[in-house]
């Protein structure tokens, strides 16, 4: 979503922040725009569109300053046009403001400016929010950092804010309530950024300011408050991943990049947690809170997207290794439900980025209910991360591409790891069983490589689809939520309406939709349920659909049946979903890349969802 980037230093900030604006162009927007201050003086370029349009708009002209702020829009008030860009400057010019998240009370707000005399260029809630903090610094005389605190302490909603004052233009403010914000500290500068890809090629030093708290910085230094003005000693952190994991390292696209990259991924997700030699598993992020959850009733999931996708693979998992009860909840529903949650209850939340505002949420309601919470999430030191009690990093790396890929199959591991060491503590799994899978997991990387390979010929069958306008993705078991990725992964990057559905339920309903035009992707390895799955496919058959099945390498009998088949190495079925995936993804790669998609950006998505 919205992405902020901002720099005060020796520097010119132009370029940084242009540069800081393509890092962040994977969260998805639709406009942007930049503000410095050159030569004492306010410099405003803003604009639908790309980055790369901004940049045009400025070309052969020199841009100095050393102090600015930069936005990424994604419309959520107001359609997305130039003037509906950030940066958005106050009506006498004193205040300039970019702005992630929602100000809920800003017709309130709007209102009572409007009866001061304010009038408005555009209908955002961050252009009221620049105002309202010029007219009480104006009104009350205070310095820009009180009249920001004034005006946030009367805000209701979530921010992350970069904001200059033309009257102290040496100074760059940054505040933080929902909305990430985090400051890479350098040499005599400063970045500040919505994530820490815009600032990983400048320091790897970074502070993550937490709720309700505010920065000023200056080339001096840094100085933290909360709203009530009491100090906070920043707390620095390191960034974990280099500038270099943030580049196409010669793929097309992120995407393609980073579903190459899953042998490494699912390694380093394992790295230092599977001792082969002694069959043991070590989580020591979650050590602590371990014996709540070898007792634990019940665990609830929670998640978004294809994080939720990651939970309903866990909810088969945990039942099966550990014979947990298990619940798998959409972070939205579940945070406006009132569920009922006891103190014996474990919630586990899952998300790549750590920021997802329902996840985000739905984890505060149910520590407050007294749950113990746990985290899964890729991006360290993320809101999510932050506030859970204990939890669990992929550590996949950076996840550029907005199709999330090789995040799903490292939170897969992460849940599969979780699931044998608590069935293990509990006694419910044996232990050749356990050993099996022990080894099954470390080999999965060379079994992805080895789906990998097969590429080449996925592209052939995908290349059959591309002008599919709907698309039906079948699965059984452990593979049910595999056909809900796949789906999910077609329409959200090649626009082809797409629906997953546990292959029985075909008959109570879907069926209907199958003719000669309907593409049918049928997850179909040798797996307990091989049998019922080849009738569905005879079913499809029958009806002249169009079958894709994804199979065991060496199956003859299904070859037969098949428009199309895709092998796949044998695997033990609790860990096919981590395989499985993998054609599915490279399938609706390549449909989207051959439809002329705009394949890590699509339209209308967002990478971090932070609004709810
Ligand atoms: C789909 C996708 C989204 C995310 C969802 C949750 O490819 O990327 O559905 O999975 O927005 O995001 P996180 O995992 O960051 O909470």
């Amino acid at each position: 979503m919205c992405g902020i980037v901002g720099y005060i230093g020796d520097r010119t900030a132009w370029p940084i922040i242009i540069k800081g604006l393509q890092r962040l162009e994977y969260r998805g927007y639709d406009s942007a725009g930049i503000a410095v201050i050159d030569e004492g003086k306010l410099r405003l370029n803003k604009c639908r569109g790309r980055v790369s349009d901004l940049q045009n708009q400025v070309k052969g002209q020199s841009i100095s300053g050393s102090l600015g702020i930069g936005h990424t829009r994604w419309a959520t008030h107001g359609e997305p046009n130039d003037i509906n860009a950030h940066p958005h400057v106050s009506m006498n010019g004193k205040i300039v403001v970019v702005h992630n998240g929602i100000i809920e009370n800003y017709r309130t707000i709007r209102k009572s400016l409007q009866d001061a005399g304010y009038t408005f260029k555009g209908e955002t809630d961050t252009e009221v929010l620049a105002d309202f903090i010029e007219y009480i610094y104006m009104t009350q005389h205070v310095s820009a950092e009180q009249a920001i605190k004034v005006a946030l302490n009367k805000v209701i909603g979530a921010y992350g804010l970069g904001i200059i004052c033309t009257d102290e233009p040496d100074k760059l403010f940054g505040a933080r309530k929902g909305s990430p914000l985090a400051v890479g500290v350098g040499q005599g500068e400063y970045f500040m950024a919505s994530d820490a890809t815009p600032i990983v090629e400048y320091t790897d030093k970074l502070v993550y300011l937490e709720d309700e708290q505010v920065v000023v910085l200056t080339r001096q230094g840094m100085e933290i408050s909360d709203l009530k003005d009491v100090h906070v000693d920043p707390v620095i952190t390191k960034i974990e991943f280099s500038a270099d994991s943030i580049d196409k390292g010669g793929y097309e696209h992120f995407m393609l990049k980073e579903i190459h990259e899953q042998p490494n991924s699912l390694a380093d997700t394992m790295r230092g947690r599977i001792v082969e030699q002694t069959q043991s598993i070590n989580l020591g992020g979650i050590s602590e809170v371990m014996p709540k959850l070898v007792s634990a009733n019940r665990i609830i999931i929670v998640a978004c997207g294809t994080s939720y996708h990651a939970g309903l693979v866990g909810e088969y998992l945990f039942e099966q290794f550990a014979r947990i009860n298990v619940e798998v909840e959409y972070a939205s529903e579940f945070r406006y439900r009132d569920p009922i949650i006891s103190e014996e209850d474990v919630v586990l939340v899952i998300s790549q980025s750590g920021e997802t505002a329902d996840t985000l949420a739905a984890l505060r309601m149910a520590k407050e209910k007294g749950a113990t919470v746990i985290g899964i999430c890729n991006v360290v030191g993320s809101s999510i991360a932050r506030e859970t009690h204990a939890g669990i990093y992929t550590h996949a790396g950076p996840e550029i591409g907005v199709a999330s890929t090789k995040a799903f199959t490292s939170q897969v591991v992460a849940l599969t790891m979780m699931a044998l060491a608590i069935g293990r503590k509990r006694g419910k799994i044996e232990d050749a069983r356990y050993s099996e899978l022990i080894s099954g997991l470390l080999q999965l990387p060379e079994l992805v490589e080895r789906v990998l390979k097969g590429d080449e010929h996925i592209k052939e069958v995908s290349r059959a689809y591309q002008l599919a306008q709907n698309a039906i993705y079948l699965g059984r078991g452990y593979l049910f939520p595999v056909a809900l990725e796949g789906a999910l992964k077609l329409k959200e990057i090649s626009y082809i309406h797409a629906e997953g559905y546990p292959a029985a339920e075909m008959k109570h309903g879907p069926i209907a939709l199958i003719d000669n035009c309907m593409p049918v992707f049928v997850l179909a390895t040798r797996d307990k349920y091989y049998d019922k799955v080849v009738n569905n496919i005879q079913e499809v058959k029958a009806r002249k659909g169009q079958v894709v099945a994804i199979v065991t390498e060496g199956d003859t009998e299904i070859a037969r049946l098949a428009d199309y088949v895709i092998e796949i190495p044998e695997c033990d079925e609790a860990l096919l979903p981590m395989l499985a995936v993998v054609p599915l993804q490279l399938i609706s790669y390549h449909i989207a890349v051959m439809r002329r998609c705009d394949v890590d950006q699509p339209r209308n998505l967002a990478k971090s969802v932070t609004v709810e």
